[in-house]
C-alpha cells in the first residue's frame, strides 16, 4: 500500500482517526451533527499536548524579544458568554457575515467566496468548491467541455446576470444558484428564563474579545507594562455555512490567541516580529518547512478589523485537500486600535495606557498572532500520517515525540515466566512520569503495529533475559531499529528524547 495523496490520504486519515479513537463525528449514534466532532482517547491527548506546547511556549516561558529580553506575556480563561454589547462594539454583530448561494434545484449551500467556476468561450460555466476538482471534471468531462480551455473565475467576482448561465457544483441544469447574501455566523442563546429578545447572547466567534474585555483588569491587577501579551485558549463556535475537510472548518472548535499590546509605532515591527515567529513555532513542532508558508492578505479578504492596520499575513500548511496548494493554519494580523477604541466608546470606560517613564497616554496597537487549536491537530494529524510499505501494517504516525498521545509501549513478550510481573512494576514506575501503555495481548508485532497507529515513538518489551541483565528491547517507532537499553536507564532515555 502506497501512501496516498490527496482526497484518498484524507479519507485514510479520517479512517485511521475513528478507527484509533483520535476524532469521532459528534452524535455519531443519531447520525452525528453537520460541523461537530468529538475528540477520543488519543485525540484529546494530542490536541492537550499542543495546547500544553503553546501555553508553555507563551506563557509559561514566552519567547525572547529583540532586545534579548524574556516577553511578558500574561493568561487568560475568559466567559465564553458576554454581554451582547461586547459584540456589537467588536464588530460582529454588524460585520460578522459570510455570503452565502442557495441551490434552488439541490437545496444545498455554499458559501460564494469558496465557489469557483469554470468558463469556456462559449456555453454555461461550471462551478465547483475550492480544492474538489474531481466532480466538476467528470461533469465537463461528459459535456465533452476541456478544463484546459476555459478561464477560472470566483464565482464573487461575477456579476449576478451571469449566473443564469452557471451549473450548480451538484446539478446538471444552469440557473438554479440564487445571488449570495450576507449570513452572520455568530450562534445565538439566550441567557434567563423568560427567552425573550432582551436576553439574547452569543456565544463567542473569537476567543480575542475576552482579552480585550479584561485588558484594563490585567493592566490594573499585574505588574505588565507596554509592550505585554495577553494568551488565551479555549472554545469558539461559528455557524458556518459549509463546515467541511473533517475538524478544519469546524461549528466548534479551538482557538490559542495572544493579542500583544505595543506603543503605535513599534507595530509594524511587532507584526514582522510575531509572524515569523510564529512560523518558527510550528516547524520546532515537528511540521515540515516545505509544507509552510506566509502568505500576506489581499486587500478585499482583510477582516473587519484589520482594515486599520498593516493587514494579516497568513501562515499556510500544504493540507492534503487544499489541490497541490496550501490553506490558513494561523493568522497573525495587525488589529491596530480598533477594539480598544470599539469597547472605549461603547463602554465609556477609558482605556488609554499611561507611559509613567515618558509620561505620554495612548491607546496601545495590537498585534494578534490566532491559531486554530483543533486544525493544529488536525495539521499534526496530517503530517504525522505515513505509510511504510515494509511493515506488515503499513500504517504509522511520525508525531514528534513530545507531542505523541502515548509515549511508551511496555510490552511483556510472553504472559508467563515472570515476565508480566517485570513489566507491570517498570510500567508502575515510568507511568508516573510518562503517559506509557502496558499491553500483554496478542503477538508482539501487532503490539508493535497498534503503537505505530497511535504514534507512540518507543516500545520496551521485557524478555527472557531481561531478569538476568535487567535490559529491555527498545524498538523505535520511526525505523523499526532495535536497541538494548537498561531498565534504570529508561527515564533519562525518554527525558532526552521528549525534550
Ligand atoms: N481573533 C482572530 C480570529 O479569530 P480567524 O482567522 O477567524 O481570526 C483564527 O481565526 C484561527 O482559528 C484560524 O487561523 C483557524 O486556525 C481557526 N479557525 C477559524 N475558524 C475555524 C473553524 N470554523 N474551524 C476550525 N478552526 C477555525
Amino acid at each position: 500500500m502506497a501512501k496516498p495523496t490527496g482526497p484518498e490520504l484524507m479519507e485514510r486519515i479520517v479512517a485511521l482517526c475513528k478507527r484509533r479513537g483520535f476524532i469521532y463525528p459528534a452524535s455519531d449514534i443519531y447520525g452525528g451533527i453537520n460541523g461537530f466532532w468529538d475528540y477520543g482517547p488519543l485525540g484529546v491527548q494530542l490536541k492537550n499536548n499542543l495546547r500544553d506546547a503553546w501555553w508553555r511556549d507563551m506563557v509559561e516561558c514566552p519567547p525572547i524579544g529583540p532586545d534579548g529580553q524574556p516577553l511578558q506575556i500574561v493568561g487568560l480563561d475568559s466567559s465564553i458568554i458576554q454581554n451582547p454589547r461586547a459584540w456589537e462594539a467588536s464588530g460582529h454583530v454588524g460585520g460578522f457575515n459570510d455570503p452565502m448561494v442557495d441551490c434552488r434545484e439541490s437545496k444545498r449551500r455554499y458559501r460564494a467566496d469558496h465557489l469557483m467556476v469554470y468558463q469556456p468561450a462559449s456555453g454555461p460555466g461550471f462551478a465547483f468548491m475550492e480544492g474538489e476538482l474531481d466532480d466538476v471534471h467528470r461533469k465537463m468531462k461528459k459535456a465533452k467541455v476541456d478544463p484546459e480551455s476555459c478561464t477560472v473565475v470566483e464565482l464573487i467576482q461575477l456579476d449576478t446576470s451571469t449566473y443564469a448561465n452557471i451549473i450548480g457544483p451538484h446539478v446538471k441544469h444552469p440557473g438554479s444558484l440564487t445571488e449570495p447574501r450576507q449570513f452572520n455566523l455568530m450562534f445565538k442563546t439566550y441567557v434567563g428564563a423568560t427567552s425573550t429578545e432582551d436576553d439574547l447572547a452569543y456565544l463567542r466567534p473569537e476567543t480575542a474579545q475576552g482579552i480585550f474585555l479584561n485588558y484594563k483588569n490585567v493592566l490594573d491587577t499585574s505588574r505588565v507594562q507596554v509592550p505585554f501579551g495577553i494568551a488565551q485558549i479555549g472554545k469558539a463556535f461559528r455557524n458556518e455555512v459549509t463546515p467541511r475537510n473533517f475538524i478544519f472548518r469546524s461549528r466548534e472548535f479551538e482557538q490559542m490567541e495572544m493579542e500583544f499590546f505595543c506603543h503605535p509605532d513599534d507595530a509594524v515591527t511587532w507584526f514582522n516580529y510575531w509572524a515569523q515567529a510564529r512560523l518558527e513555532w510550528w516547524k520546532a513542532q515537528g511540521v515540515s518547512a516545505d509544507n509552510l508558508c506566509l502568505r500576506q492578505h489581499d486587500q478585499d479578504e482583510l477582516s473587519h478589523y484589520a482594515k486599520e492596520g498593516a493587514g494579516t499575513v497568513d501562515i499556510e500548511y500544504k493540507w492534503p485537500f487544499s489541490g497541490g496548494g496550501f490553506g490558513e493554519l494561523e493568522g497573525v494580523a495587525h488589529r491596530s486600535n480598533f477594539d480598544l477604541t470599539q469597547h472605549q466608546t461603547f463602554s465609556k470606560t477609558k482605556l488609554e495606557y499611561f507611559n509613567p517613564q515618558t509620561r505620554e497616554r495612548f491607546l496601545p496597537h495590537v498585534i494578534e498572532p490566532a491559531a486554530g487549536l483543533t486544525r493544529g491537530a488536525l495539521l499534526l494529524l496530517c503530517e504525522a500520517y505515513d505509510v511504510d510499505e515494509n511493515r506488515p501494517s503499513p500504517e504509522l504516525m511520525r508525531f514528534k515525540p513530545s507531542l505523541a498521545p502515548i509515549k511508551l509501549g511496555i510490552f511483556p513478550l510472553t504472559r508467563k515466566d515472570g515476565l508480566p510481573e517485570i513489566a507491570t512494576k517498570l510500567y508502575m514506575r515510568l507511568r508516573q512520569k510518562y503517559i506509557c501503555q502496558y499491553d500483554a495481548k496478542q503477538s508482539i508485532g501487532k503490539r508493535y503495529a497498534r503503537m505505530d497507529e497511535a504514534g507512540t515513538p518507543f516500545c520496551a518489551t521485557i524478555d527472557h533475559e531481561t531478569s538476568e541483565t535487567g535490559q529491555v528491547t527498545i524498538r523505535y517507532r520511526d525505523t523499526g531499529a532495535q536497541e538494548r537499553i537498561a531498565m534504570d536507564q529508561l527515564d533519562s532515555f525518554l527525558a532526552e528524547k521528549l525534550a
